[in-house]
């Protein structure tokens, strides 16, 4: 090794010792006669002392500048009488440098690596391997690979094996666009990379493998936003012969594990359930935060005919905040501006000096208003957000206006906040197409005892499927599948796919399930939004090495980037410009 110790170990215990250090200046201060260095690397900072007696040394000392790369030799000795720096491990101790060799220098930076100020992203992603010489990315990467190890420990020793599965293979429909890649001995073909193992981790249930996991790279051509990127992580697992309890026992275990030998803390499971209906109900969204205690109640029993709002409604709902100091007039208009914005009705009830006022008082019946005093204890401060119209309009407006308002008004809780999501709908209607979408994905099982509605109203029926979902994020999703060829051939016909192109697309699949397959289900984590939270990030930038910007470029690397004539002509390609309609459909 060029070096006998990293800059992070030193100690009291080593003063006297001669060592030899490798690293990066971090700081180099010149106090006339006396030069400090800052030494770095993984490990921490270790302060170098030169001195001007020491000519030779001295010289090379004064070339350094930041970002050099150095090896030293010196002695271990105690930092003078009240200059130890509590702050940092080796603080109490520096290195009285002997010899010093420049192993290679540094152009002048871009940007200072001690972030004082925030630097723009753009310029830290273009010089990534400067950012990640920070501390902040450091920890986020080590966090990531702590993770990752707890995951595997957990899962190996419950008997889960890790395989691989191909990059290059068919599509695996997540519901976003494929990435595509030519092939060469197979001009005019292509491969997909998956945007899940899906197929491959239910094909190694059929070969019976019975627990398996994987940290699989995913790749999705969707558009991206602070917690998607094209390519991610997911912790994919997948189990025969379980049940749906199985799968969240499973994953409670782990989380907890997780939590605990990462950051010190215990989680309380079993985590709090809520089906695909309720969450749409209480908090407005299929991934509720439950850091923020208020919750959308359902008023239209109480207020429906008791109310004169013009228009007749079916939906009235209810936002209370106990406690919203200074609710002002004008946030009242552009709290109704952004819900007229959304096709929502929005007015409030607040408590006045005396009483609890509202523009709609002279609106509500008396029976109405009192039992709206009733419902809900309003104190000093107390206001009600009071939404009508269409319950789909209504819903999502006071969903997002819960979570924005949560963090206006500072409601959020410093905590981590898991729960599960169930019975989902198996599909949902795609208005563009005119068809049947797989709410999650095509090999999700319906409900057993609700087959018979497949036929009748497809809308009707539940799905086997769970996601988890933690401070708002949905950090996992999964589901029981179905193991039987003649109804997933069925589901495949409900999503309109025509028997040539079921053949085609999962022909093999459909093979594979009629050679004995096992009940079996399993769940996906997205490891990147899983290191996002447990690091406090609100990026899964922050979280991965090496990212994409908001339009999937590599602002280091410059992918995705033209390829040469020839590569093209290897691939039996030809390159033709976009038709304006195909332009106007991407958006
Ligand atoms: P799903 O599509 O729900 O399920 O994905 C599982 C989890 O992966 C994460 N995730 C993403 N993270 C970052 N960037 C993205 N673009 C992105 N897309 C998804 C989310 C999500 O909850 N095969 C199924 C799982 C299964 O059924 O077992 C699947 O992929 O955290």
């Amino acid at each position: 090794m060029l070096r006998t110790h990293n800059c992070g170990m030193l100690r009291k215990e080593d003063i006297g010792k001669e060592v030899l250090l490798t690293g990066w200046v971090n700081r180099r201060r010149d106090h006339g006669g006396v030069i400090f260095i800052d030494l770095r690397d993984r490990w921490g900072l270790t302060q170098l002392v030169i001195n001007s007696n020491q000519q030779e040394v001295y010289q090379s000392a004064n070339k350094v500048k930041s970002e050099f790369v150095l090896q030293v030799k010196g002695l271990v000795r105690a930092r003078p009488e009240g200059l130890a720096n509590s702050k940092i491990p080796t603080g109490e101790i520096e290195i009285a440098v002997s010899e010093l060799t420049i192993l290679s220098e540094s152009k002048p930076l871009p940007f200072e690596i001690e972030e004082k100020n925030e630097t723009d992203e753009s310029l830290r992603l273009r010089y990534r391997y400067l950012d990640l010489r920070r501390t902040r990315m450091q920890k986020n990467l080590i966090l990531r690979h702590q993770i990752c190890q707890v995951v595997r420990r957990y899962l190996s020793e419950r008997q889960f094996i890790e395989v691989e599965t191909p990059f290059l293979t068919k599509s695996t429909p997540e519901g976003a666009r494929d990435f595509l890649v030519p092939s060469r001995l197979n001009e005019g073909n292509f491969y997909a990379l998956p945007q899940s193992p899906q197929l491959f981790k239910q094909i190694l249930m059929i070969a019976g493998y019975d627990r398996y996991f994987q940290i699989a790279k995913c790749f999705r051509d969707e558009d991206l936003r602070a917690d998607r990127q094209p390519e991610f992580s997911q912790v994919d697992i997948e189990m025969s012969f379980v049940e749906r309890e199985d799968i969240l026992e499973l994953i409670e275990g782990m989380m907890k594990k997780l939590f605990h030998e990462v950051l010190g803390i215990n989680l309380e499971i079993p985590f709090p359930k809520m089906s695909y209906d309720e969450a749409m109900n209480r908090y407005g969204c299929d991934k509720p935060d439950l850091r923020i205690s208020c919750v959308i109640d359902d008023l239209s029993l109480l207020l429906e005919d008791k109310i004169e709002v013009g228009a007749k409604t079916d939906s009235w709902k209810g936002l209370f905040f106990q406690e919203w100091k200074s609710f002002s007039r004008k946030k009242a208009d552009l709290l109704s501006q952004m819900a007229k914005n959304a096709g929502v009705s929005l007015s409030y009830l607040k408590q006045g000096k005396q009483e609890v006022i509202s523009p709609l008082k002279n609106k509500i019946s008396e029976v109405a208003w009192r039992k709206l005093l009733e419902k809900y204890p309003f104190q000093e401060d107390s206001l009600l957000l009071l939404a009508w119209g269409e319950s789909q309009k209504v819903l999502p407006f006071l969903g997002n206006l819960r979570i924005n308002l949560g963090e206006e008004q500072n409601l959020i809780q410093n905590q981590f906040k898991f729960c599960w999501v169930l019975d989902f709908p198996l599909f949902e209607w795609n208005v563009e197409e005119h068809r049947w979408d797989s709410m999650h994905h095509p090999f999700t099982a319906p409900c057993l005892d609700q087959l018979n509605q497949l036929n009748v109203d497809p809308s009707q029926v539940k799905a086997q499927a769970y996601d988890i979902v933690l401070n708002g994020f949905e950090i996992g999703g999964g589901s029981i599948r179905i193991h039987r060829s003649d109804l997933q051939e069925k589901i495949f016909q409900l999503l309109n796919l025509s028997e040539v192109e079921i053949q085609q697309k999962f022909g093999y699949f459909i093979e594979a399930l009629q050679y004995g397959c096992p009940p079996h289900g399993g769940i996906a984590l997205g490891l990147d939004r899983i290191v996002m939270l447990m690091s406090g990030e609100s990026s899964i930038r922050e979280t991965m090495a090496f990212p994409k910007t908001q339009k999937g470029t590599c602002l280091m690397s410059g992918a995705p980037s033209p390829v040469s004539d020839d590569q093209l002509m290897v691939l039996g390609i030809q390159l033709r410009k976009k038709q304006e309609s195909q332009i106007v459909k991407e958006g």
